[in-house]
């Protein structure tokens, strides 16, 4: 549709067995996010995200990389030399997929196979679950370059470890490696790289077994009640179930009848057969 091709290659997707593995797909830059890349992962993310046949997504990065952050050329110099209108333009595209991938429809997974910096932190954020290499490398570098940790890099330091870890981390440029980021939160595990796909196609499986309804509810309910007091979050929790009833009217009773009636799984040890 008269999209530029290298523009289309900047992301690349599969989609197998319910599960769309996506690639930042720059790997001899590293996968560092361009303009380009930005515009285009906003529309792969659009291609997928309704379809049928995809239950869950898994975003990674072709080659050495899950993405070495914000291109310091294309996303940075190059469109402040536009002014203010090249540097918003340029946030709100990037912004702009991270926060359709916090709210999107399936479960998300990044999988952080190398290198992840700076305007990576967004993107792992955005992701329900995360798996690292225990080779990958995560660093705020921004200080390395003299910036602040910005397009929420910050922020999604503080919100997955500790109020020391995440001083430190921004303010000394250090990176960790995927098992310590594994015990700072940022991540839910950390494996050897060769058996990182094995353990998120694993966990795919098992998401890709729940009722969706629930798993959408559910990812939105973890994420909204992180901000809320405890009352406003009993409140919310009602509302939302409420809302997930209308559009799942049988699932939840047919997993009821399948425990108390057929006694044929219990929930406590697994789902029920949709
Ligand atoms: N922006 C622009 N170009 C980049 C970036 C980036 N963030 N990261 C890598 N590249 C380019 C390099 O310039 C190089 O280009 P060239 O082949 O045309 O010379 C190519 O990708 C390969 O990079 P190397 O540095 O040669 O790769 P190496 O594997 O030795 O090192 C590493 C990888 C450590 C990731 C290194 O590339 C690096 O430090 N990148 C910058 C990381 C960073 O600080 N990102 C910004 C975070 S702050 C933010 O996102 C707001």
């Amino acid at each position: 549709d008269g999209v530029d091709p290298v523009e289309i290659e900047t992301v690349a997707y599969t989609v197998e067995d319910g599960v769309a593995w996506v690639s930042l797909n720059r790997p001899d830059k590293r996968n560092c996010m361009s303009p380009r890349l930005n515009r285009q992962m906003m529309r792969v993310l659009d291609e997928l995200e309704f379809r049928e046949d995809v239950g869950v997504l898994v975003l990674t990065g072709e080659g050495t990389a899950w993405t070495a952050g914000m291109d310091l050329k294309e996303y940075f110099r190059e469109t402040e030399a536009q002014g203010l209108k090249g540097t918003r333009g340029a946030q709100r595209e990037s912004y702009g997929w991270w926060r359709r991938l916090r709210w999107y429809q399936k479960p998300t997974i990044a999988m952080v196979n190398g290198w992840c910096f700076g305007g990576g932190y967004g993107p792992l954020f955005a992701c329900d679950l995360a798996f690292a290499a225990e080779e990958a490398q995560f660093g705020l570098s921004e200080i390395n370059w003299g910036i602040l940790p910005g397009g929420g890099a910050a922020k999604v330091a503080t919100e997955l470890t500790n109020f020391r870890n995440a001083m430190y981390h921004s303010l000394m440029g250090e990176n960790v490696d995927g098992r310590k980021a594994a015990e700072w939160g940022f991540v839910n595990e950390a494996l050897p790289l060769d058996r990182l796909k094995d353990r998120v196609t694993e966990v795919a499986k098992v998401l890709l077994t729940k009722n969706p309804v629930a798993l959408k509810a559910t990812k939105d309910a973890i994420r909204r009640v992180r901000e809320m007091t405890y009352d406003n979050a009993e409140d919310f929790l009602v509302r939302a179930q409420e809302a997930a009833n209308s559009f799942d009217n049988e699932g939840r009773k047919e997993g009821i009848k399948q425990f108390i009636d057929d006694k044929s799984y219990k929930p406590g040890l697994g789902a029920y057969d949709k």
